[in-house]
């Protein structure tokens, strides 16, 4: 007898992201709902639950069925949960913590392979999060220029400066490490997802400087075009936070964008990030 699917996975949008329903993130999960759900996160990229009530005990308990939890260079953990990080934007605060289109922390050796964000405190309207498919967008471009990003490796800063202004720590999140000391990492511009083996476009607006062996105002023109096709709406999905909303992104194949549109009011996320391999 064929086994029923645990759950099923309603499509948000042409070019990615799911919502899981049937899974309860607060019980404890069988093997074969989670080798489902890796699946599922393989599929879609982008997985969201709806209506979960789950403590940070069991939020990190979740993460820990998918890879090792890494930390956060630039914000301190939750107390007690050190691998939680608060994604906090205050009442006050105009800047949004990563308020534009990246990939989170391309600038490490070993980029994470992945995020799970807890909605924990939501502004009554905004906030939502826009996420792109970076398979679609490499997908789609010409042949000639898939042939000549090819062969390029891309560097990626820490340091980009729209980015540092969107990292000014407030005071529930606190600063670890000196943001202005940057970190560096040399990518391939083209990288072959490690599991699907589907190629995408590496290169991200918050965190890609220049091609390798080229000067900043040399890759400029390329990048800019790159930054701008690889977030057209067509590749894109949006995902409104509700209380009780979990979304599990795939941090290899996706970038996000936190939309800057409820000023006046706290919005709280919680974040694990999960280690990821050198993109190749
Ligand atoms: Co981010």
């Amino acid at each position: 007898m064929v086994k029923q699917k645990p759950f099923s996975a309603i499509p948000l949008a042409g070019a990615l992201g799911a919502e899981i329903h049937g899974v309860d993130l607060a019980k404890p999960l069988d093997r074969q709902t989670v080798s489902g759900l890796r699946q599922a996160l393989l599929d879609h990229l982008v997985l969201v639950f709806r209506g979960q009530s789950i403590t940070p005990a069991q939020h990190l308990a979740f993460a820990k069925l998918f890879g090792d939890i890494v930390p956060y260079p630039y914000v301190q953990g939750l107390e007690g949960h050190p691998e939680i990080i608060p994604v906090v934007k205050l009442e006050h605060e105009i800047v949004n913590f990563g308020g534009l289109w990246h990939a989170d922390t391309t600038y490490l050796e070993h980029p994470p392979m992945g995020s799970i964000l807890v909605a924990r405190e939501l502004p009554p309207y905004g906030g939502d999060t826009l996420f792109a498919n970076m398979y679609l967008a490499y997908d789609s471009l010409s042949t000639g220029m898939k042939k000549m990003l090819g062969g390029l490796i891309a560097v990626n800063s820490s340091a980009k400066k729209a980015v540092t202004a969107t990292r000014v720590v407030n005071k529930e999140s606190k600063a670890k490490e000196d943001p202005t000391t940057p970190r560096e990492a040399e990518h391939p511009v083209v990288r072959t997802h490690p599991e699907t083996y589907r190629k995408l476009l590496y290169v991200n607006g918050a965190h890609t400087v220049s091609f390798k062996g080229q000067r900043a105002e040399e890759s400029a023109p390329v990048l800019k075009y790159l930054f701008q096709h690889q977030t057209k709406p067509k590749f894109t999905c949006r995902v409104q936070w509700q209380p009780g909303t979990i979304v599990f992104l795939d941090n290899r194949c996706v970038q996000h964008n936190p939309v800057n549109d409820y000023h006046g009011f706290k919005r709280v996320l919680h974040r694990i990030t999960l280690a990821g391999d050198r993109p190749a």
